[in-house]
């Protein structure tokens, strides 16, 4: 739904009155106080959303999650929190408006009869959030969730065809997308994201036909990538052919193109016939955005429309593979490793580094990208700022050092698909926070761990040249 929307939600008649949690989630949200006691209670984040939610819905625990929970004390800390959540209830399929999953995610599901449904989208969709505020959040804007979503999708397939600006979420990050072969439809992207004319774009698409429109050729490796791993976070760049204009391409007689996986961005690219040409959804050289809100943010006033799908799950960019040289090269490491395309492929380079001039090959390699407005360096020992109540501090793994300053965690266990969903998201956070500075340590470089680094990297050195 666009924010322009959402104002009108309140008008809309609910479907399904229940909101069904599985036991695992609240199991999850248990916390042990600190301070010796052992005190359990639930997180607030979690009590908080629950407490706006049951103002609209019901809260009922699945049957099937009996069996595994200390039940016992899962009824009590709930009655502690205030929560209305009810156990054992017999429920109708047609009651259930959302179920919530473990991980934030949530469900739900086409209303109409069968014979009804005209979608793009999956019968069932499942969105993923941050947190439970951003759960909460959406659901009370959504009392129609999936005509609403329908309704969004019509109207941004209908803006983009008009030559306008839809934000739109992707597995990655949201991008600002305009038709990619109307040239003054993507002038636009570039002022609104005030990002230079020499910075090419990511076309996406929807299928294999308009994949063939926009290039001349697939040579055979292309082509297995594309069955291995579309749609998904790889981007292929190829001979363009004349469909495409020369601003997407920044003059250059290549296209970058990409099948997302994210069923609403492959749904809007569907409903409207075009291929769509989008960036990162952010001012040029800043942080990308992981969710509507952080679109809204920056580049509100620029988008006909944002569809908001909730928070994207891979959470980084796509890796973007050039197969122009005789050996397909990596320029920017992402979403799928060089090691799973090696596997399908053979042997890639990836010497990005040696490139002298990395701008002439894929400028969103160069050195100043991804920043927070705080400067951000990366350091090998975090205990030097422990006490800095001033410095916010980027952790990966759990740490037993006691931190002065504001603290998120990329991944408490240490997992770095974790770390690169959420990397983005706790930068923005720290970065709202008006401190000092900002730390973090570098992750494993392995996997997609590699492109996480690679976003930290660039993201510290232009917050250096901004201080100088
Ligand atoms: O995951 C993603 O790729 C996201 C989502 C929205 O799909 N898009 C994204 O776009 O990250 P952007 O514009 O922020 O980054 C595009 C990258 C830049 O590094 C750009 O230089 C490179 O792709 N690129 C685009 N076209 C190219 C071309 N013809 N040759 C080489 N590099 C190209
Ligand atoms: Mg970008």
């Amino acid at each position: 739904m666009s924010f322009d929307q959402r104002e009108q939600s309140h008008n809309l008649v609910m479907e399904g009155s229940v909101i069904l949690l599985g036991m695992r989630i609240i199991l999850d949200e248990i916390r042990t106080s600190s301070d010796g006691s052992d005190c359990k209670s639930l997180s607030k984040g979690f009590v908080s959303a629950m407490l706006v939610l049951q103002e609209h819905y019901r809260l009922v625990v699945s049957e099937d999650d009996e069996g595994i929970a200390d039940y016992g004390l899962v009824e009590n800390l709930v009655r502690q929190s205030g929560v209305a959540i009810q156990f054992n209830q017999y429920l109708n399929r047609e009651d259930i408006a959302y179920t919530i999953h473990p991980g934030h995610s949530v469900s739900f599901s086409h209303r109409q009869a069968a014979e009804e449904v005209s979608s793009t989208l999956p019968g069932t969709l499942t969105l993923h959030f941050h947190n439970y505020r951003d759960i909460a959040a959406w659901i009370v804007s959504h009392p129609q969730p999936y005509r609403q979503l329908e309704a969004a999708l019509a109207d941004g397939a209908q803006k983009i065809r008009d030559g306008a600006l839809v934000a739109f979420p992707t597995e990655t990050v949201y991008g600002l997308g305009a038709d990619a072969t109307n040239p003054i439809a993507v002038e636009q992207i570039f002022a609104a994201k005030k990002r230079p004319l020499y910075d090419p774009l990511i076309v996406h698409v929807g299928d294999q036909k308009q994949m063939d429109s926009l290039v001349t050729e697939i040579p055979e490796r292309a082509e297995q990538l594309m069955k291995r791993f579309w749609p998904g976070p790889l981007t292929i760049v190829l001979p363009k052919s004349p469909l495409v204009p020369s601003i997407v391409t920044a003059g250059t007689p290549t296209v970058a193109v990409r099948m997302p996986s994210n069923p609403i961005a492959l749904a809007l690219i569907r409903l409207s016939g075009k291929p769509i040409a989008a960036p990162s959804a952010n001012l040029f050289g800043y942080t990308s955005p992981t969710t509507a809100m952080h679109v809204h943010q920056q580049l509100g006033d620029a988008c006909a429309a944002i569809i908001d799908g909730g928070a994207c799950t891979v959470g980084i960019e796509s890796t973007v593979i050039s197969f122009l040289g005789e050996t397909p090269k990596i320029l920017r490491p992402g979403g799928i490793d060089q090691q799973a395309i090696e596997s399908c492929i053979g042997p890639v380079r990836s010497d990005v580094e040696e490139v002298a001039d990395a701008s002439m090959v894929s400028p969103g390699l160069m050195p100043s990208h991804y920043a927070t407005t705080t400067p951000l360096w990366i350091v090998d020992d975090l205990h030097v700022y422990a006490s800095r109540s001033d410095v916010g501090v980027l952790l990966f793994g759990e740490s037993g050092e006691v931190f002065h300053g504001p603290v998120e965690y990329l991944s408490k266990k240490a997992d770095p698909a974790e770390a690169a969903n959420r990397l983005y998201q706790a930068m923005r956070r720290l970065d709202g926070k008006s401190l000092s500075l900002l730390v973090v340590r570098l992750l494993p470089e392995t996997g997609i761990g590699i492109a996480v680094n690679n976003r930290l990297r660039k993201a510290a050195v232009n917050t250096a040249s901004k201080k100088n």
